[in-house]
């Protein structure tokens, strides 16, 4: 049985001020209940201050990328180690917006893969098309080449502390969410595409999100999807409200 996992990945928003308000309203505002993992990933100057209010709470903490080097002449980066010091239990890597402002490869995206599960740091590994390869219909094509790139030398023992988020580069941050049944069939791919690399237990196991869009209005029907285990928020989960609305409604049965 695959934990249903929400994701808010704040981005390069909010200084500490706002990030202490959020994260103390995301904790007052709900209880919370239920079997699912909620999780920040807060800027890197953030995380000390969001970290110290989350003590106690169900809510844990990400880092929004890491460097592919362990440790060392890195001026400017923050390693996966530092993350899990930093209290961090996840790093998302290879987002769409670190592949095209940081020249981020699959290559580069597979050190740092491999660096996070040394150390069990849990890997939330983004992949996505972009607009031209999904009217090209080369959506499935795109993925495996990445996923192909993103793993290589990553042995399967790794993989266990994977998850992997689909986000179509065309659904993020443009209102436009992809239809709920197209990003069932493409997670049904993935999880087929696991299955295929390593097995029906890692295919089984392995939670697989969806990211793009997300709102309150879209979570349920996404949700209701057998292959989605999950949503990767970005703009609705600056307000505590949207993010409470989406993990809420994601519950709704559709009845
Ligand atoms: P939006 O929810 O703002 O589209 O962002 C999605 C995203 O990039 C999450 O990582």
């Amino acid at each position: 049985m695959r934990r249903t996992i929400f994701v808010g990945n704040w981005k390069m928003n909010m200084l500490i001020s706002s990030s202490e308000k959020l994260v103390q309203e995301l904790i007052c505002a709900s209880d919370f209940v239920g079997n699912f993992d909620i999780i920040v990933a807060p800027s890197f100057t953030s995380l000390s201050a969001v970290r110290t209010l989350l003590k106690g709470s169900r809510v844990q903490l990400a880092g929004q990328n890491m460097s592919s080097k362990a440790e060392g002449a890195r001026t400017g980066e923050v390693s996966a180690a530092m993350l899990q010091d930093a209290g961090c239990d996840y790093v998302i890597l290879g987002h769409s917006e670190s592949r095209q402002y940081n020249s981020e490869s699959d290559k580069l995206i597979s050190k740092k893969v491999l660096l996070a599960s040394e150390i069990t740091l849990n890997v939330i590994l983004c992949i996505g098309e972009s607009f031209d390869e999904y009217n090209a219909v080369k959506t499935k094509e795109v993925l495996e080449r990445q996923l192909l790139g993103c793993l290589e030398g990553v042995s399967e023992e790794k993989l266990i502390n994977l998850s992997i988020a689909y986000e179509p580069i065309w659904a993020i941050g443009t209102g436009q969410t992809a239809n709920p049944d197209q990003v069932q069939d493409v997670h049904y791919f993935l999880r087929s595409w696991c299955e295929k690399s390593y097995g029906k237990k890692m295919a089984s196991g392995i939670r697989i999100l969806y990211g793009g869009s997300v709102d309150s209005q879209c979570s349920s029907s996404l949700m209701l999807q057998p292959d989605i285990d999950g949503l990767l928020v970005g703009g609705a989960s600056l307000k505590s409200k949207s993010f409470y609305d989406i993990i809420n409604s994601s519950f709704e049965t559709g009845d």
